[in-house]
């Protein structure tokens, strides 16, 4: 497996700005290629910034809104005008501000009280728009995805249930250190995807990002993010990026 593309930025604003050039190559060449773009966006906090560039000039006028897909790669259990909410954060940084057809935007309903039924209603959504050939995965354009100082990827935390899923492409995730459900799109999802891309800031995650890009393998989630014909790519800020070696920094 080649070794994942990693670039370092002064600062979160820079990575943002990165990170919004290559979502619009992205989707620029794929509304070209085949008439759709899809991308799964993660939530916490780093991706706000990117979200609002994006919806602002110059790259709100280049995406070509109505051939764009978003999904979710995860959501908290909570109602989507919870501040927890990462529909919510999505929605005021981002769907509020740019043209993407309502209908364009397919959150996950982890609110509901059936998680197993919201679950599975999103892994159709999937098929619906992605249509993959039968018996396949679906394969996602774009997954933007955060991690955690515990090197949590999506909502797979470390020791939950749902490290172990092979089969379903969404699933329910109860975190018992958070004392709280989630839903996900699983490894088997994210390992379809044709480009991944991990953004990464903060020094609290130095440590974490050292030993996912350095150490041994095996040890943390996101090191199971390890797409079979997909590109990887780690996006850092200074701060995150702090302990690793010069050659990893430069590193492809
Ligand atoms: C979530 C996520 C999660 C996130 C990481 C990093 O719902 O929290 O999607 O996987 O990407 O926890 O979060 P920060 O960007 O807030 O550090």
């Amino acid at each position: 497996m080649p070794k994942p593309e990693i670039r370092v930025f002064r600062d979160l604003e820079e990575l943002s700005q990165a990170a919004a050039t290559r979502f619009e190559e992205l989707a620029r060449a794929a509304a070209r290629k085949k008439g759709i773009f899809s991308a799964a966006l993660s939530g916490g906090s780093t991706p706000r910034r990117l979200f609002e560039i994006l919806a602002a000039p110059p790259f709100v006028g280049n995406i070509p809104w109505e051939k764009v897909h978003l999904f979710q790669v995860d959501e908290r259990s909570v109602p989507p005008d919870d501040p927890e909410s990462n529909y919510r954060m999505t929605r005021e940084a981002l769907l509020s501000k740019a043209p993407l057809p309502a209908d364009h935007f397919h959150r996950m309903a982890a609110e509901r009280d059936d998680r197993d039924r919201a679950s599975r209603l999103y892994a159709q959504e999937l098929t619906y728009i992605l249509k993959p050939p039968k018996g396949k995965l679906p394969r996602l354009d774009l997954i933007l995805l955060g991690m955690g100082p515990d090197g949590h990827t999506a909502s797979l935390f470390p020791g939950t249930a749902a490290l172990q899923e092979k089969k379903l492409w969404v699933c329910a995730n109860y975190v018992e250190k958070l004392k709280m459900h989630r839903l996900t799109l699983t490894f088997p999802v994210l390992n379809s995807g044709a480009n991944i891309l991990f953004l990464v800031a903060g020094a609290d995650k130095a440590k974490v990002v050292r030993e996912v890009l350095e150490g041994p393998r095996g040890r943390y989630p996101a090191q199971r993010v390890r797409p079979a014909r997909g590109k990887r790519g780690w996006f850092l800020d200074e701060a995150a990026a702090n302990l690793l070696r010069p050659k990893t920094r430069g590193g492809r």
